[in-house]
C-alpha cells in the first residue's frame, strides 16, 4: 500500500488519522490519496478518468472543461429500499425508515467493506457543508474508491486543504465511508462504472447516534456523494434536533421588490416537482422591478438566532440537478450555469461532442449516442436518449441569478416557509397557514399524486415536509421538533404557506401557466410577510382574493382563478379523513397538535359558513 500526500503531514487531528488508518486496514486499498481540492488535482483526475474511458471530454469550445459519464444501467438513482437508519432502537428510526440494529448492520458492513478496495485508490476528501467557518456549517470527510465521486464532490462541496485548517487538532467531523463495492483482484480488468452487481449488495446506511455514514455498492448521486442527502439531510436532521436548528429539503430564494426591499424564503417540494426551476425563477418582464436571486436549490440549514430570526445557509456548493426537461424556456439560469466546468451523468452525447437530453431543444438531434452508449435517432421509439434521472453537476457560483449573499457565513434571514406538492385537484394555488401549528400540520400532510391517471381519484403519496426519504429519525418526533422550534425562539417565526402549481381543469390541462408566472404567488407571500396584501379566510387557510394578486401583463380571468382556488369541501374532507391513516402509524410519538389541527380542519370544512368559500366571496363582491 502506498500513500501519496501522507495524512500525518497535513493534520494532527488524531480522530481523523485513526479513522483513516482503521478504514485502510479494513478496505486494503492499493494506494491512499489525500485530496487537496486544487484545480490542478481536479484536472489531473479528470484526465485520468478520460484516459480510463470513464469520462468523455466534451467539445472544449462548446462546453469547456466539461465531461460526460455513463453509469452502469443498474446504478442510476438513489436506492430508497436499501437506505437504512441504524438507531439503537427501531422506534427512533420510526415507521417511515428502513431500520437495522447497529450491531447487526456493522457486522454486515464489516463483511462487505473487508478488502473492498483491492486494486483501487482510497481517496480522502475533506469537505465543508456550508461556507468554511460559518457557525451553521459542518465538516465531513468522505473516504471513497471512486475518482468520479472526488471530482463531483469538488463541485458539490467546499473541498480541500482549507477544511483541515478549520478542523484543527480536535475539531469534529462526520465520517462518510464509501466504496463502489467492486474490488479488483490481480490481473482483473476494470470496468468504466464499477458497482456492486446486485441491488441487495448495496447499503446506504446511517448511524444517527454516532453520526456516521457508510455507503456500499453504488457510485451514483445521493448514494455516493455523501455530503448531500446522507450528511446534509439524514445525519444533519438528527444534529439539528439535538442542537435546536433545522436541516431541510428546501431551496432558498431572495425576492427583491421594486422598492429594493429584499425578502428571503425557503421552499420544500418533493423530488421532481421543479425545485431547481423555482430556485432560479425569472419574473415575467411585465412585473416590473421584481427580481429573484438564488441561494440554493435543494437543501437549507436554518438556525434561529438571538435576534429572533431564522438564518439559512445552502450547505452545498453546486447543483446536482435532473437534466431532462431543462431548457432555455423552463430554466434559462440553469442552462447558463451549465456552459462550462460541469460533469454530466447519463445524458446523451451528440455527434459534435456536446450533450443533449429530452426537452433540451424543440428538435431532437438527428443522431446521438444514448446514455447506454448506443446509437440513437428520433426514431428509436420509447427508448430515451438521456436517462430520465440523468444529471448535471454544476458550480453554483456559475448561476447568473446567484445571490450576492449566497456564501455569507451568517446566512440570510428567512421570512417564509413554502411547502408544495403536485396535486391536480382541489388544492389552491397558494394559501397561508393561520399560525405556526397549523403550518406544521399543513407541511406534515403534504404529498404528491402517485399517478395522474384520473382526475380527482389519485392516491396521495404522502411526503411530509418533502423529507420522507431524508429524515434521519422518527418522523413524528421531527414534527415535534418543528413545533418546538416555532415556539421557543421567536414571537413570530417565519410564516408558513402551501402552493400548488399543478391543478388541472376538467380536460386534464394545467390551469396555471407556472414557471416565471409563479412569481405572482411569491409576491403575495412576500407582501403577507410584510403585513400587507389582502387575504380572506377559507377552510384551509388564508387565501388571496383575486385582486390581491398582481395581474399586470397576464391574462388570467377571474373564472380561471376560481377554478384554481376553489375548495370542494367533500374532496377536502376526504383528504383530511385520509390523513388519519398517516397519523396513526406513529402511535404515541404523534404530537397531539397534529390530530387537533386535523380535527379543526374537519370542523372548518363541515361548519364554516359558505362565505369562507372563495368563489362565493368573489361573486358576492363583484
Ligand atoms: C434530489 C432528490 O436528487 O431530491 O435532489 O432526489
Ligand atoms: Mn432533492
Amino acid at each position: 500500500m502506498t500513500t501519496t500526500h501522507d495524512g500525518a503531514t497535513r493534520t494532527n487531528n488524531k480522530k481523523l488519522l485513526d479513522w483513516v488508518h482503521e478504514m485502510a486496514t479494513l478496505c486494503e486499498p492499493e494506494r491512499i490519496y489525500w485530496c487537496d481540492g486544487s484545480q490542478e488535482e481536479y484536472d489531473r483526475l479528470c484526465n485520468e478518468l478520460v484516459e480510463a474511458g470513464v469520462y468523455a471530454r466534451l467539445d472544449p469550445e462548446k462546453r469547456p472543461n466539461s465531461f460526460l459519464a455513463r453509469s452502469h444501467p443498474s446504478d442510476v438513482a438513489r436506492v430508497e429500499n436499501r437506505t437504512f437508519i441504524c438507531s439503537e432502537k427501531e422506534e427512533d428510526a420510526g415507521p417511515t425508515n428502513n431500520w437495522m440494529a447497529p450491531k447487526e448492520m456493522r457486522a454486515v458492513l464489516n463483511e462487505q467493506f473487508k478488502g473492498c478496495m483491492h486494486g483501487r485508490t482510497m481517496y480522502i476528501i475533506p469537505f465543508s457543508m456550508g461556507p468554511l467557518g460559518s457557525d451553521i456549517a459542518h465538516i465531513g470527510f468522505e473516504i471513497t474508491d471512486s475518482a468520479y465521486v472526488v471530482t463531483n464532490q469538488r463541485i458539490m462541496t467546499r473541498m480541500g486543504q482549507a477544511v483541515l485548517g478549520v478542523l484543527g487538532d480536535d475539531g469534529e467531523f462526520v465520517p462518510c465511508m464509501h466504496s463502489v463495492g467492486a474490488p479488483l483482484e490481480p490481473g482483473e480488468e476494470d470496468v468504466t462504472w464499477p458497482c456492486a452487481p446486485s441491488i441487495d449488495d448495496k447499503y446506504i446506511t446511517h448511524f444517527p447516534e454516532t453520526r456516521e455514514i457508510w455507503s456500499y455498492g453504488s457510485g451514483y448521486g445521493g448514494n455516493a456523494l455523501l455530503g448531500k442527502k446522507c450528511l446534509a439531510l439524514r445525519i444533519a436532521s438528527v444534529m439539528a434536533r439535538d442542537d435546536g436548528w433545522l436541516a431541510e429539503h428546501m431551496l432558498i430564494l431572495g425576492i427583491e421588490s421594486p422598492e429594493g426591499e429584499k425578502t428571503f424564503v425557503s421552499a420544500a417540494f418533493p423530488s421532481a416537482c421543479g425545485k431547481t426551476n423555482l430556485a432560479m425563477l425569472i419574473p415575467p418582464s411585465t412585473m416590473e422591478g421584481w427580481k429573484v436571486t438564488t441561494i440554493g436549490d435543494d437543501i437549507a440549514w436554518i438556525k434561529p438566532k438571538e435576534d429572533g430570526k431564522f438564518y439559512a445557509i445552502n450547505p452545498e456548493y453546486g447543483f446536482f440537478g435532473v437534466a431532462p426537461g431543462t431548457n432555455y424556456k423552463s430554466n434559462p439560469n440553469a442552462m447558463e450555469s451549465l456552459k462550462e466546468n460541469c460533469i454530466f451523468t447519463n445524458c446523451a452525447l451528440t455527434d459534435d461532442d456536446d450533450i443533449w437530453w429530452e426537452g433540451m431543444t424543440d428538435e431532437p438531434p438527428a443522431h446521438c449516442i444514448d446514455w447506454k452508449g448506443n446509437d440513437w435517432t428520433p426514431g428509436s421509439g420509447d427508448t430515451p436518449a438521456a436517462h430520465p434521472n440523468s444529471r448535471f453537476t454544476a458550480p453554483a457560483g456559475q448561476c447568473p441569478s446567484i445571490d450576492p449573499a449566497w456564501e455569507d457565513p451568517a446566512g440570510v434571514p428567512i421570512s417564509a416557509f413554502i411547502f408544495g406538492g403536485r396535486v391536480s385537484h382541489n388544492f389552491p394555488l397558494v394559501y397561508q397557514a393561520y399560525n405556526w401549528e397549523h403550518g406544521v400540520y399543513m407541511a406534515a400532510t403534504m404529498g404528491s399524486e402517485a399517478t395522474a391517471a384520473a382526475i380527482g381519484q389519485e392516491a396521495m403519496r404522502r411526503d411530509p415536509m418533502a423529507m420522507l426519504p431524508f429524515i434521519g429519525y422518527n418522523m413524528a418526533e421531527y414534527w415535534k421538533h418543528w413545533l418546538k422550534i416555532g415556539r421557543s425562539h421567536v414571537a413570530t417565526p417565519p410564516r408558513i404557506f402551501r402552493v400548488n402549481w399543478f391543478r388541472k381543469d376538467e380536460h386534464g390541462k394545467f390551469i396555471w401557466p407556472g414557471f416565471g408566472e409563479n412569481m405572482r404567488a411569491l409576491e403575495w407571500v412576500v407582501e403577507r410577510c410584510r403585513g400587507g396584501a389582502g387575504a380572506i379566510e377559507s377552510p384551509l387557510g388564508w387565501v388571496p382574493p383575486y385582486d390581491a394578486l398582481n395581474w399586470t401583463g397576464l391574462d388570467f380571468e377571474k373564472e380561471s382563478y376560481y377554478k384554481i382556488m376553489n375548495i370542494d369541501r367533500e374532496i377536502a374532507r376526504k383528504e383530511a379523513n385520509d390523513q388519519e391513516e398517516l397519523f396513526t402509524r406513529f402511535g404515541d410519538h404523534l404530537p397531539r397538535e397534529m390530530e387537533l389541527e386535523r380535527e379543526l380542519q374537519l370542523q372548518r370544512l363541515y361548519h364554516s359558513p359558505p362565505v369562507w368559500d372563495l368563489a362565493a366571496v368573489q361573486r358576492s363582491t363583484t
